[in-house]
């Protein structure tokens, strides 16, 4: 099966986009890995003329906002995410209604309608340096991971009105248990992502998205990490830091719920069979691909962003928000 989706790749001028929460067989054969931010930046810059995105929905569709001319593939429709449920359209959009006033910054697990009615989109590794950028008396609505929000408003110090999503992976992760494992390991770190809650981030060392974990566990002095976030991670991370021992920080029942099923919903099997048929494909609307593309954009530029840039980019944005 590897070596026809290899062929077939080639066959078809395709390029694999693999996130960090993959099974390690797909991170393996993908072109690239990375986080979401990541792999945004890599999907605007392909030359590629298939997309195969094994990842989920949110970051297939946000692929094929940024290449409406590509096929954009997607293993397995069902691979969703709980941050983009909890904020329906029509939700969202009363919320921008109430506040008009507010600037919107949108995590990018979300969908394309939420994506066109936000200011900024934002990923885990770039939401704090986006909002650093805009000024402190413009009000913000951040949208839907109240965890990375109230991490992110912490770090500023800028108040932030938060929408109540959680990640409900990222949220099982047991704070009592993971203390038990200091106490057990003390020479460990605990690493987590900001998609954590408080009071497991509390006992961190170190914060960051999949990619800044990734490069902490190569730059950290220490051999032993318990980290808090999808263990999908650990098999880069075994990679980047052999020798080095990942102690997956336990969630707070029996059963694996660090893993995240709507990644693993994607299989070897239905990115073979995506490719042999070119299907699941995603498709966006023209007239929302261009709503949503304006923010998503926003995001790319303001990340590599100097302070004059940012100036420019921000004062574009037009408050009050009114729905178009
Ligand atoms: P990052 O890829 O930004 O680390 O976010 C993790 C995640 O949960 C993606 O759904
Ligand atoms: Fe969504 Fe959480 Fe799964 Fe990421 S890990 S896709 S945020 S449910």
């Amino acid at each position: 099966m590897v070596r026809e989706i290899l062929r077939m790749k080639e066959e078809q001028r395709a390029v694999i986009l693999a996130h960090y929460y993959q099974d390690a067989i797909i991170q393996d054969i993908a072109d690239v890995r990375g986080d979401s931010f990541e792999l945004s930046r890599r999907a605007r810059e392909t030359d590629a003329d298939v997309i195969v995105f094994a990842g989920v929905h949110f970051m297939a569709e946000t692929a094929k906002i940024l290449n409406p001319d590509k096929t954009v593939l997607l293993p397995d429709m069902n691979a969703g995410c709980s941050l983009a449920e909890s904020a329906p359209a029509h939700l969202f959009r009363r919320f921008r209604e109430l506040h008009p006033d507010h600037l919107a910054v949108t995590y990018i697990n979300c969908t394309a309608e939420v994506k066109a009615l936000s200011d900024i989109i934002c990923t885990s590794s770039s939401a704090e340096r986006i909002l650093r950028h805009i000024p402190k008396e413009i009000p913000v609505l951040f949208s839907p991971d109240k965890n990375l929000g109230r991490y992110v408003r912490q770090r500023t110090g800028r108040p932030m009105l938060l929408w109540e999503g959680v990640c409900t992976v990222h949220e099982q992760f047991s704070e009592q248990r993971i203390a038990s494992l200091r106490d057990e390991y003390p020479d460990a770190e605990v690493i987590a992502h900001p998609e954590c809650e408080e009071a497991v981030l509390r006992h961190a060392h170190f914060v960051g998205s999949t990619s800044a974990l990734l490069q902490y566990v190569q730059d950290s002095a220490a051999q032993r990490f318990i980290v808090a976030t999808e263990a999908g991670i650990l098999h880069q991370m075994k990679l980047h830091a052999p020798g080095k021992e990942f102690i997956p920080a336990p969630p707070d029942n029996q059963c694996a719920c660090n893993v995240c099923d709507y990644m693993k919903v994607n299989t070897l099997e239905k990115l073979y069979l995506c490719l042999r048929d070119r299907r699941p494909e995603i498709t966006v609307s023209d007239a929302l691909r261009e709503r949503a593309l304006l923010p998503i954009e926003r995001m790319l530029a303001l990340a590599t962003a100097d302070e004059a840039e940012a100036v420019r980019i921000i004062a574009g944005i037009r408050l009050p928000w009114r729905a178009t």
